[in-house]
């Protein structure tokens, strides 16, 4: 895979990190997740995700690659004890149950949860939501948050063809995190971004159970991107607002 030209670098000295492929760094990402990892044009996966995995990778003197995995395999940790990848960077939300099959990064990004809803399904907000289906993706915090409070569920295991479905009327409206939800409704002429429901959610990059070591090169890595201001170079690059 080709390198980006614009890949973010830090001034880190991480030492010998080990990987399960040396001088590969696998990282597990479930696609399709606009805009934090997506296919472009030319079938590239790309992304904020991927923008941050360049630059940890090129810290540790590896080369990237994007191994796409099912979120329920990248959620359940399931992915990561496997072996399948050194790191998870999916715009996965830091849960407690997650974090007792994986070890997490520091927070990478805020990222609360909202409502979306078809232009012609007069939902203003979650109060109008009785009666309709609710679209979310399968295993994430927006599936839990819908069930949890009792709405008429309809699950996709991925998050493209969660759109899809309400972008052709399968359902009225999705619960899914903020950031792909607005970017998403910006892109759309049929759907519209509601509110936001203040879940006080963060982002983190996961490593298997034992695996400190990598995970603290990641915080490194992630340490130096907020003070140098590299992390909001990438923000900005893929959240326009
Ligand atoms: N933040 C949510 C969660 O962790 C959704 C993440 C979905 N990510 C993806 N690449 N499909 O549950």
């Amino acid at each position: 895979e080709a390198e980006p030209q614009n890949a973010v670098t830090v001034d880190v000295d991480l030492g010998e990190v080990e990987l399960n492929n040396e001088g590969t760094l696998q990282v597990c990402s479930d696609v399709p997740y606009p805009p934090f990892e997506y296919f472009d044009e030319e079938g590239t996966v790309v992304g904020f995700d991927i923008d941050i995995a360049q630059t940890i990778a090129d810290a540790m003197e590896a080369e990237l690659e994007v191994v796409q995995t099912g979120f329920e395999g990248i959620q359940s940790g399931v992915a990561l004890d496997a072996g399948t990848c050194d790191l998870a960077i999916s715009g996965m939300t830091i849960t407690e149950e997650r974090a007792g099959n994986m070890l997490f990064s520091e927070p990478y990004l805020d990222d609360n949860l909202g409502l979306m809803a078809a232009t012609d399904a007069d939902v203003s907000s979650l109060d109008d939501l009785e009666g309709l289906t609710v679209g979310v993706q399968t295993e994430t915090t927006g599936a839990t948050y819908a069930e949890e409070n009792g709405y008429e569920v309809r699950e996709y295991t991925d998050s493209g063809l969660l759109i899809q479905g309400l972008e052709s009327g399968q359902v009225e409206a999705a619960i899914g995190n903020i950031s792909i939800l607005g970017y998403q409704a910006g892109e759309s002429d049929t759907a519209e971004f509601i509110e936001e429901i203040d879940t006080g959610e963060q982002l983190g990059i996961a490593a298997a159970s034992e695996n400190d070591q990598l995970i603290d090169a990641v915080n490194e890595v992630l340490t130096e991107l907020e003070a140098s201001g590299g992390m909001q170079e990438i923000e900005d690059r893929w959240f326009r607002d």
